[in-house]
């Protein structure tokens, strides 16, 4: 590469979207968007967007599936044909397969599976846009969708990505960032009360020392992360119960 042709991924630091190495990008997130569901959530982060269903704990059908001793967790990530620049064959592919394994398991980790012996509990992402760090948004939503239908958890489970352009270690890469010639890109999904890490993935090569320093962003990433998944349940419950005490009352008179 030229020198010229040179991208300054961190300039004066300001990354090339303007945010701080250690800025996610902004993140809302809405519990209870959809009826029929027994739990859900919408989650906005950057240009990223993803809504969520979750259905059971159900009986496991065929039965041979079944685990006497704890609940499945069904894990579907999809992303929709038209949340990228070409378009998305609706057959769910490699990526999607492991993206549904790996998430799937970091989301046990953080549920009482043992108990609801023979029962599913299916998680429905669809990726409706997308700028990178999909995966970490989905889990971070699925997590809420799973209190929102109340799932008895150990905790949230909180994710983010971490990793490198430009030389630079920085938090929540966009695709500009991840498509770097020198790119590393590290989503990590944590339970942020005890920092149990439940999914970490690696795409490149970090030194110890800038894997030292990922680890310290994604830490301060998922704290915040975990902040705006808990002010999403919250909301759901204050309405819910500003509801149930209108109802309450209604019925009285
Ligand atoms: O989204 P995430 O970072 O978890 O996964 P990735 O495999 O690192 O993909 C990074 C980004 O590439 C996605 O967020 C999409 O925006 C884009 N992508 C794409 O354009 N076409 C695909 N078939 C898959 C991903």
């Amino acid at each position: 590469m030229k020198k010229k042709d040179k991208v300054d991924y961190v300039k004066n630091g300001k990354r090339l979207d303007g945010r701080k190495v250690d800025e996610l990008r902004p993140i809302k997130i809405e519990a209870g968007v959809l009826q029929r569901a027994d739990g859900s959530a919408y989650l906005e982060w950057g240009q990223n967007k993803v809504l969520v269903a979750v259905y059971g704990p159900r009986e496991a059908l065929p039965k041979h599936i079944q685990n006497p001793y704890r609940a499945l967790v069904n894990y579907n990530y999809r992303m929709a044909t038209f949340s990228v620049p070409d378009r998305k064959s609706p057959k769910p592919g490699r990526r999607e397969i492991e993206i549904s394994k790996v998430s799937g398991e970091a989301l046990e980790r953080a549920i009482f599976l043992e108990r609801f012996p023979n029962t599913t509990i299916d998680v429905f992402v669809e990726i409706l846009d997308s700028n990178a760090g999909t995966r970490v948004a989905a889990l971070s939503a699925a997590s809420v969708a799973l209190a929102d239908a109340g799932i008895p958890m150990r905790d949230l489970v909180s994710a983010v990505g971490v990793g490198k352009a430009g030389g630079e270690v920085i938090l929540d890469l966009n695709k500009a960032e991840e498509d770097a010639p020198d790119a590393v890109d590290m989503p990590i999904a944590m339970l942020p009360r005890t920092k149990e890490i439940v999914l970490l993935q690696m795409d490149g090569l970090f030194t110890k020392k800038e894997w030292q320093k990922s680890m310290k962003l994604a830490e301060k990433g998922c704290e915040q992360v975990y902040e705006a998944q808990r002010e999403a349940l919250r909301k759901k419950f204050l309405e819910a119960e500003k509801e149930d005490k209108k109802s309450k009352k209604a019925g009285d008179q």
